[in-house]
This record gives structure tokens, C-alpha cells and sequence, in this order.
């Protein structure tokens, strides 16, 4: 088989380490890729939002599957647009992709499906919005409805941060149309866990639960970013619990959307909080999770490409649920310093070929400059990932592979996966 793989991340280096073990798999081409992706297959500069060439390299390349990475492309519409050439892809259709690129038209179909999820309401214009978070209790979380690029879900912990994030959304529009409407949800406490399935629209298959660390700094302080380290599984999400979760909020969405005459193809991510009442749905993605996908697919025994061609052209049950392997993953990942503001890039990196097995290095913020010296080009730079027969022994072969990698304002969370160990597992 000849698979296109669409995306230039750490998750998608991770997508194609484990799409090129698939003894299905002759050849693997990246769009555009990364220096990580470089030696497991042939990296094509081309950007995943140019579907006139990215469906021309399917086709010169007689393309048997292609996969997608991230949801921009899924929003806009890449598989409606590949199936219309008869091109075959492993994602939902830019209808079906709603369910993360309008919070509001997620929250419908999690209302009309009986999904546990917070309380919410939406607002299009400013000064019903203002009026409403008035008389709300505090913490109020308040999200765009449309894509904004990990910018769209502010928590204001105070009345004035509440409207003064209204008025820059709706006002000043600094979402641009992702916020032309705006939710208002209950906040929900508890442990944030992702939970990610491979569905062909009837059946889903659950991955192994994920914890992914948001915050840019130790013990959660500090910006918010698009994810700094994961571990998994998550101990306290028991295999009850999972069936639980596939029960009462999977299997449920994924019904929902086939009522709607929507058959949804693909991965489908729900973030999720385990509330004191039972776990909750925070937000739907439409694709992998980043960093999650880094610590799921090592774990993963099972040839991801099957499910995958599986679940974008046939019947899940006609195929084994995934397997895995036994033990733990985490991940930390090397920002540059000052991420998520402004941070320098083109620093040279060392140390990377020096990391010691089992860590294996998912690139995403790296590139190679005139003379084919890695250097830093993004935010997130690298994650590191180890397997180990226990989360403590994972987290410190991880960390022992940060510490061989290095580059100057290079910056990492010290505590990824700790409060696993702080309960002893
Ligand atoms: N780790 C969060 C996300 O992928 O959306």
C-alpha cells in the first residue's frame, strides 16, 4: 500500500513511525513532513491546506490511503475534496468535522444524544453575552464557537476578565469569525482526560485513556499552549470506567451523528473531565490529539493502518479491537523559551541522534538550515517519548532522554505524569 500522510507535527512524526511498521505499508509520503519524518519516508513540500496539489500527489503517487494530522484541513473540507476524486482518506467530511469546528453545533448533538457535558449557552451578540456572565459564578469558561488555533477557550476567574475577553472577541474581534458566536459553560472540576476512538461511523473502537498537560509551566502555572507532555494510560480511567465513557458518551455521539445522516469516519477525540457526578465531555476534536498521539502509539500492538483504511471504507467488526502492549508511555516536549508568546528560532540542536533506546524523539518546531544542521523552527520543538514497564520507569527514561538534548532558552515541564507517581503507580 501507498499512504499520504498530511501534517508537519510531533503527532504526525508519531503517525508515520507507526504507519511505516505496518507490514501493509510499501510507501510513505509526508506533507510537508519534518527532519523527523525524513528517514521513514519521502517528505513533500507541499501545505496541507493546498488540496489541488496534495489531490495531485495522490494521484501521481497512485495513493491508497492518505491520513490527516490536523483538523484545519478537516474544517475546510481536504475529505469531501478527495473523495470527489475517488481518493480515499481516513477522516471525517468537513460536515462531520463540526463537531470541533463549531463548539455550538458539538453541543447540540451532545444535548440531542444525551452526552453528559456542562451546562452552556450561546450568545451572538456582545451585550446579552456581558449581561449574562454577570450573574454567572466564577470560574466562566468562555469559547468561540469556530477553530482559533488553541486560542478559543478562555477561563476568566474574575467578572471584569469575563468581559473584558467578550468584548475582544466580539468587539474587537481578535478571533476574527471564530468568535461571531460564543458559548458560556458551567466550569467543571476534575481530572482533564482525553479519550480517543477510530470509528467507521457504527462502531468505535476506544484508544487507551491520555492526560495531556496544557500549561506552559510546573504545577500548572502559566500560559495556556497547545500541549507540553502526556502520559498514558491513565490509571484512575479503569477498563469499567472506559466502557462507561464508550457507553454513555462515544457510542452515543457517533448514533447521534448517523441520525443526522452523518456517517462520521475517522478519529474522533473527546476531551473529557471526570467530575465528582461521573465524567463529562469538555470538547470534541476531530483528529488525533497532540501531544497524546506521541504516547499512545508506542504503546499501540495492533497495525494502525487497518484501522484506519477500516474505518474510512469498511465495517470495524469485521477487524480486532486494537491491542497494546503492556506498561506506559510518557512524553515531555522541548519548547522554545518564551512559547507560547514570542520565542527565538534557527538555534541549533544537539544531542538528538544521542538519545539513549528506549526514548524515541517526535519532531515538530525543527528544521535544517543551508548546511543540513538541525535547527529549532517552532514553538514546540521536540517530545520525547519512553516506554516503561510502570509510569515511574517511563517518566524517567523520558526525562533522561531530555537531558541528552539540548539547545540554547530550550525549555520543559518537570512534572509530566508526577501526580501518577505521587500516588504511587
Ligand atoms: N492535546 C490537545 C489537543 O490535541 O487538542
Amino acid at each position: 500500500m501507498r499512504v499520504l500522510l498530511i501534517g508537519e507535527g510531533a503527532r504526525e512524526h508519531a503517525l508515520a513511525w507507526k504507519i511505516r511498521q505496518s507490514p501493509k505499508v510499501e510507501e510513505l509520503f509526508i506533507a510537508p513532513g519534518n527532519p523527523g519524518t525524513e528517514p521513514l519516508g519521502t517528505n513533500i513540500d507541499v501545505p496541507p491546506s493546498d488540496f489541488g496539489r496534495l489531490v495531485q500527489i495522490a494521484r501521481t503517487h497512485e495513493i491508497d490511503l492518505t491520513v490527516v494530522g490536523p483538523e484545519a484541513p478537516l474544517a475546510a473540507g481536504i475529505v469531501d475534496r478527495f473523495n470527489q476524486e475517488g481518493l480515499i482518506v481516513a477522516g471525517p467530511t468537513q460536515e462531520a468535522a463540526r463537531i470541533e469546528s463549531s463548539k455550538s453545533w458539538a453541543k447540540t448533538i451532545m444535548n440531542a444524544a444525551g452526552v453528559p457535558t456542562a451546562r452552556a449557552e450561546r450568545y451572538r451578540d456582545y451585550e446579552s453575552a456581558r449581561q449574562a456572565v454577570i450573574d454567572m459564578p466564577l470560574p466562566i469558561v468562555i469559547k468561540a464557537d469556530g477553530l482559533a488555533a488553541g486560542k478559543g477557550v478562555v477561563i476568566a476567574h474574575s467578572h471584569e476578565d469575563a468581559v473584558t475577553t467578550l468584548h475582544q472577541m466580539m468587539v474587537e474581534r481578535t478571533l476574527g469569525d471564530a468568535a461571531r458566536e460564543v458559548i458560556l459553560e458551567d466550569y467543571l472540576v476534575g481530572l482533564e482526560v482525553s479519550i480517543i476512538g477510530i470509528t467507521d461511523g457504527t462502531t468505535i473502537y476506544p484508544l487507551l485513556p491520555s492526560c495531556d498537560y496544557k500549561r506552559a509551566f510546573d504545577r500548572d502555572a502559566g500560559p495556556n499552549t497547545g500541549g507540553v507532555g502526556a502520559y498514558c494510560p491513565v490509571p484512575s480511567v479503569d477498563p469499567e470506567l472506559m466502557v462507561e465513557i464508550t457507553r454513555t458518551i462515544l457510542q452515543p455521539t457517533i448514533d447521534r451523528l448517523q441520525h443526522e445522516g452523518i456517517v462520521y469516519r475517522g478519529v474522533l477525540y473527546a476531551g473529557l473531565i471526570l467530575t465528582p457526578d461521573g465524567p463529562r465531555v469538555m470538547e470534541f476534536n476531530c483528529r488525533f490529539g497532540d501531544p497524546e498521539t506521541q504516547v499512545l502509539l508506542p504503546l499501540l500492538d495492533s497495525d494502525l493502518v487497518e484501522l484506519l483504511q477500516t474505518a474510512a471504507t469498511g465495517d470495524l467488526t469485521t477487524i480486532e479491537p486494537p491491542a497494546w502492549r503492556s506498561g506506559s508511555a510518557v512524553g515531555v516536549v522541548m519548547t522554545s523559551g518564551g512559547y507560547p508568546g514570542s520565542y527565538r528560532t534557527g538555534v541549533q540542536i544537539h544531542g538528538i541522534d544521542d538519545v539513549p533506546e528506549p526514548v524515541v524523539v517526535f519532531h515538530a518546531g525543527t528544521s535544517r538550515d543551508s548546511d543540513g544542521t538541525l535547527v529549532t523552527s517552532g514553538g514546540r520543538v521536540v517530545t520525547v517519548v519512553a516506554v516503561g514497564d510502570s509510569i515511574g520507569d517511563a517518566c524517567d527514561a523520558a526525562y533522561q532522554g531530555v537531558a541528552s538534548i539540548s539547545f540554547s532558552d530550550a525549555h520543559y515541564r518537570t512534572d509530566i505524569a508526577a501526580r501518577e507517581l505521587a500516588v504511587g503507580s
